[in-house]
Parts: C-alpha cells; structure tokens; sequence
C-alpha cells in the first residue's frame, strides 16, 4: 500500500478523533484519511476538495443517479447545502464507467477542482461514495446544522474486494428489529461494503414475514409470552391461553421498502425459512405440520424451549411440503436475491423417531434413518426452490446426509470447519465460525459486558481470523464465497442492544471480507474503526467501548506471590493503575508489566490516551487466605485462578471459574507449604441456572499432615431443591470446623448429576463452576 502522510496530519487527526469518540462532534479542522475497510491502494496528494451548494455530480445513468442523490442528500442538514445531481459527464464529481474493471472495483480520484470516480458498475461508485462519506467530517451523518468545513484531502483510491460475499447475518426472531432500526443497520453496512444481508426470519421464537396465504404465521407466530426480565435460556415455556404479547413482523410492504433500502445500498438480502426445527413460531400457528405423536402445546417460544426445542415440521406429511412450499413461494417472489436459505441446523429428531408419518416416509424412500430423512427434506425443498431458478443456502448441518444439489454451504461448527465435508463435493461454501464470527459472544473482558452466551469472540480476535486454513486441499479455496458474521439476538431486547453487539465487531468482518490476503494491519484498521464509530456516534448508532477494556489475569507467581498481567486489545493506550484505593487518572503509575504482589491489595486501573480515561474502570479486590498462591498436588490446568486471591464475577464464563470434567468429580489436594491451623474451609460457586450451572451434589474437605493419611473434616451434602435454583447468584460452600492443625486439604465436589425433568435444561447434565478456595 502506498499511503504517505505527515506526522503532523496523524497527530491532528488523533486529538480529533478522541474528541469524537464517545459522542458526535466536530473535529478539528483538518481530517486525516481513515477508511475502512482498507483500500487496497491510497496515495494522498496536495490540497483539498470543497463541498459547497454548488457542487455538482455528473452521473451516466439513472441507477448512478440513485446512489449519488442518497449521497447529496446526507448534506442537506449538517451542510445546509444538497449537491446537485446531473446526468452527463460534466461536474465537479463525475461517474465514469470503465467496462474493463470489475465489478465491485472502483478508482477515486480526489483533486483540489474535482473528483473523478471510475468503476465498471453501480458498485464500485456506491463504494468510492461511501469512501467520501467516511472522509467527511462525522457530522456528515447527524441532522444538526454545523459549522464544519465539507472537504476531502486530495488522493488517489485503486480498490477492489477480497471476496464477492461479505455477509452479515441477523437474526431478526428471537429479537424483532423494527423496520426502522434494520433500515438504519443497514445503512451502517453499506457504509462498510458489506453486501450481503442474510435475514434469518423464522425460529422457535418468532416468525417475522407475512405471509398472506397463511395469515396465523404472524396473527399468532409473531408474538410470544413477555419473559423479557429473565434471561433467555432461563426462560420457561408458556402456557396454553397466556397472553403473548412480545414480538412485531414485516408486512410483505415494508419488506419491499427494506429490500429495496438495501439494494440502492448494494446490499442483497438472502431470506432464511429455518426447516425443518427452530420451527416452533411455525407450529405454534400451523400445528397440523408437526408430527402427530407430539401432543404438548406448541407455543411461539421466549427462550430455548426445553423438550419443545424437539418439535420439528413432520417430513412424513406430504401436507407440511404443501405447506412450505407455499410459503417459500410468497418468499421467492418477494425477495429478489437469487439466494433462498432454508436453514437446516440443530434438527434434532426426536419425534421423527417416534413418528409412524416419518417413519413411513424412511421406509418407502428406502432411507436408512432420520438423518436420511433429513437429507430427503432439504433436498426436496432444495429441488423446488432450484426449480423456480433461485439457488439454495443452508447451514453445516446440511453435510450430516446426501447434500441438496448445487447447495451453498455455511460453516459454523468446528471453526467453520464443517464446511469443508461440503467442499470436499464440490459445492460453495461461506466461512461464519461460531467461534469467531458470532457477535452473540462477549466482545471483551466479561466484568464489563451486559449478559450474554459462552464464551468471547473479541474484536481483535475476529480482525485475526483468516478463513483459508494452511491444511486446506487447494481446490477449497476457489470454493469459498466469503466470509460473514452472524447476529443472533437471544439477549437483545431493545434495538440498542443489537446494535451494541454488531458494533464495531461488523468493521472487522468488513476488514475481513474485503481486504486482501495478509495485508491486514491492527493499527491503521484501528485509525479507519475509530472514524467510522464516528460515524455511527453521529447517526445514533450505539456500539461498544470494549476493546478499550483491561482483561486481567492472575495467577501464582511462586508459592506467596501473585503475578498480576492486565492487558488491552488495543496498542495505542496506556493502562495507569493505583493501588492505595484512589482513581486512576492519566497521570498514575504507567503499567509497563506484570505486577507481583504478595499481600492484600485493591488494584484499580484503566485505559487512557491523550488524558482521557477510556475504557471502563477496572477494581481487582485481591484477598489473601491459607490456600492464596499456594501449589496444588498435581494442578489440573486451569485450577490456578483458585488459589489467585480474586472472586468471580456473575459470568461464569469470565476466565476466574473453573470447572472440571463432567463425568468425574473435581478433586484437588492444596500443599500449604507448612502445618497451619485452621477452621474454615470455603469454595465459592455459582449458580446460573438457565446454563444449567448448579452446586455440587456434596463437598467433602479432609485434612493431612503427610499427603497420605488424610482425616474427612466435614461434607456438606444438597437435595434437588437446594441444588436446582433458579437465577444467578454465586455462593460459599463452607465447612467448619473446631481449630485443627494441617499441611494438605484436598475438596472432593460430587456432581448433581442431570438436572431434574421440570428443569428447562431437563436431563441434561449439570455443570460445576467454582471460583476460589479459602481456607481460614
Ligand atoms: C446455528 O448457529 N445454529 C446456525
Ligand atoms: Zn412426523
């Protein structure tokens, strides 16, 4: 890349950018070029391009005049000022078309007396606009009138993608986005070259289309039970006959308005039917097309589902392909992508097993088993969709049987990996590692982060991710359509809440998607996200602070000291700590490494850059006990952060909880170094029940002065209904004891084994997370 900028023009842009970027406001005069994702080439010139009420842009035809009149229209209020648009070849931005580019590809050419954008199609200029956009004063994207000077450093841009597919999915059922709301996400795509928008409009928890041969799918699959102050896996199925009153859809109407939002964006949007599980908003209307052994009430879910998760249309009634292909008909002829995603993931056959219908169909299409009949499924509803000249999408799951014909795979499981059975057939596939590219994880250190699923899928580690792996065969490559993230929104709900998760997460995918092979860099990617988030601030847009965050670990460093690291994604702040309980200001000690402590201390600390505190603040309450710091008799690993002085927090998931095997019990033996006296013995643990996190079924603790003999102290034991509580909420375990005197404590904690029918995790076993052991 040759990109030539002076020290004075990075400095200024630096103190603009701060300036901007937890709210909208006006940088300071001069503006440095910061775009993502990153051009292949940038060359910057001398002087600077002016916006006043009397540019004009010169375009060729009449699609050209749509995104150039969406462009001249953001001036209207900031500026005050519209640009004119011109059909022709004289103006002050000309459109050129050069029929020898391709498509996506553009050319920018910015002089001090005009602006000259060359591509071969509507893309390429929609995407040199968006380059202009993102070099214009953030306040481009507000509705207040500024003072702001509209103008644009002098360069030449030479751009095109690494992949034609730079997909975002969202899952607009488990959270309905207003129409509004998806209209703006998806203005805040395109402002990042993202093109594909994968809608996953159907799931247990919503149907979002109408579809007006079949009015119930939204009169009663739209709606669902308010579970909202629970969060979603702890949420219980509803009753027959309770009000459902949580959810919304698009009219077929409102959905050509978004389509065709999306399309003067350059944004194709692929719709997902889900068949044949995540289906029960569909059964919940339509329960003729469940299989007839279920005979539960089939509700539109509030969250995981329990055993209804196990309803699934009935592949053995020939009524339930009527059905669907009904709907995907209405679908079709609505959506214009060529693209129809019929799902196919987590099917779980169940009833299928049970079902004279399906196992009918098994036996007369000479299928060996239910996953047979899965392959049967897809493929007749592959075989019709493909017969109407659209082309199908599905996910991994697909390659469990014979895979639909021509079908387009998208890997999610085994990072991503799954897809590569599909590839090893020759078919296409999309990369969207559930590891790294799904935006329902925590994007940084949990302490911070609203609740959420599993485990995190960080910024820094989404920006990292390269989809083409060193042990691919070579034939796989060319099979790979792009990249995506996905959107799932379990813990959404309020629009804010989605856009928190996607944002700036999404400026990585982009980074991903289009920049090309080995030519990432953190550090100017980080300068174009800062500019963009600008952008957002200005149009509203809510997005995380979290990559401003300290992750903190801490771990024995020899038997009485701790080793405490703290560490930020991004390179270009400063951590300052204190540990006299204060503050930390722009001014405290300067973390340059590992701290070693060896006594009670409060560690506060923060991220700062250019005096301003800019990450969230960070307390590390470490409190010595007998056990702090001291080694275990063979540790397993992990077991550390139970001897490391510093409670868990509310996440079990947040890197201070350790858990064992779930087949075995946790048990370890810590060498106190010398005898010491002592009448307490706690472990702390937590509950999250909607995980199915629960206590131990017993702890025993016992006691030794040679590792050999040991003497049991006291065993703590719990029923069901002391085992199996709802919330989330971290307790003591402790036994007492009168003064007795030892160098080895081993803890024995007994799993409480599966959790009970009544659970909404029924059967499934419990899982043991505990976060510090105290002895006193
Ligand atoms: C998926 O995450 N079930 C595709
Ligand atoms: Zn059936």
């Amino acid at each position: 890349m040759a990109f030539f900028q002076s020290k004075k023009w990075i400095a200024v842009y630096m103190v603009s950018l701060i300036l901007s970027l937890w709210g909208c406001q006006s940088p300071q005069q001069t503006q440095d070029v910061a775009i993502i994702p990153q051009p292949l080439s940038m060359e910057k010139g001398s002087g600077t391009f002016s916006f006043s009420k009397e540019t004009t842009i010169a375009v060729g035809n009449e699609e050209q005049r749509i995104i150039a009149e969406n462009f001249a229209s953001l001036f209207t209020l900031p500026a005050g000022f519209t640009p004119q648009v011109k059909t022709g070849q004289e103006g002050d931005i000309v459109f050129l078309t050069d029929n020898t580019m391709k498509s996506d590809a553009y050319e920018l050419t910015v002089l001090p007396e005009r602006i000259t954008i060359k591509a071969a199609d509507v893309k390429g200029f929609f995407y040199a606009l968006q380059n202009l956009r993102l070099m214009l004063p953030p306040t481009i994207e507000g509705k207040e009138k500024t003072t702001d000077t509209w103008s644009i450093p002098s360069l030449t841009i030479k751009d095109a993608p690494r992949f034609n597919y730079r997909g975002f999915m969202l899952d607009v059922s488990r959270f309905f986005l207003p129409k509004e709301d998806l209209i703006r996400m998806i203005d805040c795509m395109a402002m990042l070259k993202i093109n594909r928008l994968h809608l996953h409009l159907t799931d247990d928890n919503g149907w979002r289309l109408e579809i007006k041969k079949y009015p119930k799918l939204t009169e009663v699959g739209a709606w669902k039970v308010d579970r909202q102050n629970i969060p979603f896996p702890d949420r219980r199925n509803p009753k027959k006959g309770e009000p459902a009153t949580i959810g919304g859809f698009y009219t077929q109407e409102d959905m050509k308005e978004i389509i065709r939002y999306a399309a003067e964006r350059q944004v194709e949007i692929i719709p997902e039917i889900d068949v044949p599980a995540h289906s029960n908003a569909a059964l919940a209307s339509y329960p003729e097309f469940a299989c007839p052994v279920v005979k539960d009430f089939i509700g539109v879910l509030p969250g995981l589902g329990a055993k209804n998760a196990e309803i699934i249309f009935c592949a053995g009634n020939e009524g339930t392909f009527d059905f669907l292909q009904n709907v995907l008909d209405e679908v079709m002829a609505l959506f214009p992508s060529r693209y129809i995603n019929l799902g196919g993931d987590e099917a779980r056959k169940t009833n299928w097993k049970k079902c004279p219908l399906c196992q009918s169909r098994i036996h007369k299409e000479h299928l060996e088993n239910e996953e047979e009949l899965q392959g049967y499924f897809m493929a007749r509803l592959s075989d019709y969709v493909r017969s109407k000249g659209k082309e199908v999408m599905g996910w991994d799951e697909l390659t469990n049987s014979k895979l639909p014909e021509e079908s387009i795979i998208l890997g999610w499981q085994g990072y991503g990996n799954a897809a590569l059975k599909a590839a090893a057939q020759g078919h296409r596939f999309i990369m969207t590692p559930a590891r790294v590219a799904y935006l329902i994880r925590y994007q940084g250190p949990q302490w911070f982060e609203p609740m959420t699923y599993f485990g995190n899928n960080t910024l820094k580690g989404l920006f990292d991710y390269e989809p083409v792996q060193k042990d691919w065969k070579p034939e796989y490559e060319p099979l790979l359509m792009g990249v995506q993230a996905c959107m799932w929104t379990e813990f959404c709900n309020t629009p804010e809440d989605v856009f928190y998760l996607t944002f700036p997460r999404l400026g990585a995918l982009a980074e991903i998607a289009w920049v090309s092979k080995g030519t990432k860099n953190w550090n100017s990617f980080l300068k174009g996200l800062d500019n963009y988030n600008a952008h957002l601030a200005c149009k509203g847009i809510r997005y995380a602070h979290s990559m401003f965050n300290i992750q903190h670990t801490i771990t024995t460093e020899t038997t009485g000291k701790l080793k405490v690291k703290l560490e930020c994604e991004r390179p270009d702040v400063e951590i300052r700590y204190t540990t006299d309980g204060t503050e930390p200001t722009s001014t405290s000690t300067l973390y340059e490494k590992e701290l070693i402590i060896e006594k009670d201390t409060d560690i506060k600390a923060a991220t700062f850059s250019q005096n301003k505190q800019m990450g969230e603040l960070l307390v590390l309450p470490i409190h010595w006990n007998k056990a702090t710091s001291k080694p275990f008799i063979h540790a397993d690993a992990g077991m550390d952060i139970l001897v490391n002085g510093l409670r868990g927090s509310l996440k079990y998931t947040d890197f201070e909880w350790y858990t064992g095997q779930l087949s075995k019990p946790i048990s370890f033996t810590i060498d106190l170094q010398k005898p010491e006296s002592m009448k307490q013995f706690t472990v702390g643990c937590i509950t999250n029940y909607g995980m199915g996190v629960h206590k131990p079924r017993s702890l025993k603790v016992e006691v030794s002065n040679d590792n050999v003999t040991f003497t049991e102290i006291g065993k703590l034991t719990f029923t069901d209904k002391e085992i199996f509580k709802e919330g989330n909420f971290i307790e003591n375990l402790s036994v007492e004891t009168d003064e007795i005197t030892g160098q080895f404590v081993k803890f024995t904690l007994e799993s409480a084994g599966n959790c009970p029918e009544d659970h909404v995790r029924p059967e499934q076993p419990s899982k043991i997370y505990i976060d510090e052991v105290i002895i006193e």
